[in-house]
């Protein structure tokens, strides 16, 4: 089964912008640099890296899950940091639904990122990571242009259930990892802002060579390529993505009480 996200790479115009951003404010180390490339270890099963591209890039849309218990403290320290944090049409900034809260703010690239607390999550099973005590990276967006087709392309290359489903949007969840599917027409909230596919490789973590070996059946059926290279290649609609063997607690999404557990 897939238990989370383990790696999101993103274009960048900017290495050195994305470092002040990431690294100087946000606290995130640093595992690897090269000419072209940035590598961040958010937390201990997930980096995020940049490769510096001069094309013209699309935002992207990730979302960190931190313990309830911090959310006020993290929030605190964003703004002593000076990070802009997003209002809604109504000027608030800090947004509390039923079951959570959550915050909004973008990177230099113009990547809407977000910061999420739920208040059924247990705590004391993951470790929080960093400044932002950071648990995992619960959602990455996925704007298409048909919802229904990707959807259900994710569920059943990948085994994911869905949620909050639409014609125009669906959460897939596999483990901790929820893929945010908007149709491009619906626009990102709290800013209205416009959802274009941007270009990414998000890679999965797994559990075992069995899982691995069933996505490769799944993937001829549909007659789609794969590549093994330490890891599964291969490519849904315009999103690049690999799945690799890792050691996360393969029973974390259950001891964290997501609702999706089952
Ligand atoms: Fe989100």
């Amino acid at each position: 089964m897939i238990t989370h996200f383990a790696q999101l790479q993103l274009n960048t115009v900017s290495l050195q912008g994305v470092k002040q951003f990431y690294h100087d404010q946000l606290r995130f180390p640093i595992i690897h640099e090269s000419d072209n490339e940035i590598h961040f270890q958010p937390t201990d099963s997930f980096s995020l890296s940049f490769k510096e591209v001069a094309e013209p890039l699309a935002p992207a849309h990730l979302a960190f899950e931190i313990p309830d218990s911090e959310f006020e403290n993290v929030v605190s320290w964003l703004q002593k940091e000076r990070i802009s944090l997003l209002k809604w049409s109504d000027g608030r900034i800090i947004d509390n639904f039923e079951t959570g809260r959550n915050v909004y703010f973008r990177d230099g690239d113009g990547n809407l990122l977000e910061i999420i607390s739920h208040h059924y999550i247990q705590e004391g099973i993951l470790p929080p990571s960093g400044a932002l005590n950071i648990l995992y990276l619960r959602e990455i967006g996925f704007p298409v242009e048909n919802v229904i087709e990707f959807r259900e392309m994710l569920v059943k290359i990948l085994n994911f259930k869905l949620d909050k489903v639409s014609d125009i949007f669906a959460f897939a969840i596999g483990g901790t990892a929820h893929c945010v599917i908007p149709s491009k027409k619906r626009k990102w909230i709290p800013i209205s802002m416009s959802a274009l596919p941007p270009t990414m490789e998000v890679g999965f973590g797994v559990t075992d060579i069995h899982f691995i070996n069933e996505v490769k059946a799944r993937l001829d059926e549909q007659n789609i390529s794969y590549e093994w290279n330490g890891g599964l290649y291969f490519k849904i609609n315009e999103y690049s993505f690999c799945l690799s063997i890792t050691n996360f607690p393969k029973e974390a999404h259950h001891l964290l009480n997501l609702p999706f557990s089952r």
